[in-house]
């Protein structure tokens, strides 16, 4: 299977399925699952509470990605124009290496939040003692994840606030466990409200909250990729890149935005798949600021001749469990991408959001953002005012280059055209 679907985003929705049917090996039907309504009220009304509809984004398929020397084709959901066409022409540029990925295991924490503590440094001393039954407890109460080579890994607890104040002496204990291909939220969740009354009397106080934490700081993945002056459009693009990434890691007001357009590309794979993305969304940021100062997600170095890219993030993304099953256009998305676990899926959303970061940088550090934003909204009023085929490429060149991108200038532009190819025989 290739990725490389030349001329893809040329092509008319109907005939861009049958291309991607025939590129992923399955019948053009099957796409069906992407039409509006293909979640049904039923299935969403078992989903989530007070239904009254489902919610329809657009869906796109991301072309030109190798990652792990695997092609790979990468599903999209999002509003906002340029973010596929970004994705895709960084992918492009990146091909010819790849992009690679390095996975952390798969731990989720949970948090048990013990208050009133008298001695906290005894109860935390208390745990650590304790660590070897608190685990075999754990273990028992997930027999199926441990069964799947997943578990409860470890124990550990620290002091958060010492007596006196409005809480006591406050300690905190981490149950860190092995998710393998689920995300982990409900399974860390049981575990820690089991654990709960148990843990707080080994402490010596009151078991407080009993939660998942979204910063998942062991769960990361690592994903690089080298792109050669030629695919990038010259030395000087490529210290224009490492520049923009330098002021991304000095500033946060950049480093903000910088991060933003790497969640438009892992969001948008996220959205697409049906996962948990405001729990990504917060673990990143949690993340980018974990030494203090809130930092870019993804850093360009220059070495003189290649520019190299590495996004570091925790990704807790599952292929098993979650909404995901309900939903028949994420379980598709997955099939397209080809993913059939966790980490791989990671990869995928990680290497979207380096690949829309490449494209926000470059174009930032050359012409700037609106250029491309105005070429593409072009070929979208020049479709609604119904050109089709060549006509819309010709129209919104014509749009373009006057500066006019407006319907009443592209339905001239498009009545133009077809008075000249009546008139020629
Ligand atoms: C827009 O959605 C994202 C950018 O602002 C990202 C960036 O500035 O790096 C273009």
């Amino acid at each position: 299977m290739s990725s490389r679907l030349p001329g893809f985003y040329r092509l008319a929705p109907a005939e861009r399925r049958r291309r991607l049917a025939e590129a992923a090996g399955i019948p053009t039907d099957q796409l069906a699952a992407f039409d509006p309504g293909a979640l049904s009220i039923e299935a969403a009304d078992a989903m989530i509470e007070n239904v009254v509809g489902t919610f329809s984004l657009p869906f796109a398929i991301a072309v030109n990605f190798v990652l792990d020397s695997r092609d790979v084709l990468v599903p999209m959901a999002i509003e906002e124009p340029s973010v596929v066409a970004a994705a895709s022409n960084a992918a492009r540029m990146a091909r010819p290496a790849g992009f690679t990925s390095e996975l952390g295991p798969p731990i989720m924490i949970g948090q048990i939040q013990v208050l009133d503590v008298l001695d906290v440094d005894a109860g935390v001393a208390a745990v650590r003692a304790a660590e070897r039954d608190l685990l075999g407890e754990a273990r028992r109460l997930v027999p199926r994840l441990t069964e799947r080579g997943g578990g409860p890994r470890a124990v550990t607890a620290r002091v958060l606030a010492r007596p006196p104040g409005p809480d006591g002496g406050v300690v905190v204990v981490h149950v860190e466990v092995d998710c393998r291909d689920a995300m982990g939220a409900n399974l860390i969740n049981t575990l820690c409200e089991a654990l709960a009354e148990r843990i707080a009397a080994l402490v010596g106080g009151r078991a407080g909250l009993r939660i998942l934490s979204n910063l998942s700081d062991r769960r990361t993945v690592t994903v690089r990729c080298a792109i050669a002056d030629h695919e990038l459009g010259g030395a000087d693009v490529r210290r224009a890149v490492a520049a923009a990434s330098r002021f991304a890691e000095l500033d946060p007001y950049r480093a903000a935005t910088h991060n933003k357009g790497i969640m438009n590309g892992v969001d948008a794979v996220l959205v697409a798949t049906g996962q948990d993305w405001r729990a990504v969304e917060a673990g990143a940021h949690a993340y980018a600021a974990r030494t203090g100062q809130y930092r870019p997600l993804a850093v360009w170095r220059d070495d003189g001749h290649v520019l190299h890219g590495e996004l570091v993030m925790p990704l807790a993304v599952g292929t098993v469990g979650g909404a995901l099953h309900g939903n028949p256009s994420a379980r598709l998305a997955l099939e397209l991408a080809d993913v059939d676990h966790a980490d791989r899926l990671a990869a995928v959303a990680g290497a979207a959001g380096l690949a829309t970061n490449l494209a926000a940088l470059r174009a930032l550090a050359t012409e700037g953002i609106q250029r491309g934003h105005m070429a593409l909204h072009a070929r979208s009023i020049a479709r609604a005012v119904g050109a089709t085929g060549d006509q819309v490429e010709r129209v919104a060149a014509e749009l373009s280059a006057s500066g006019d991108v407006k319907p009443d200038r592209a339905r001239e532009v498009l009545a133009r055209l077809l008075h000249l190819s009546r008139s020629q025989p």
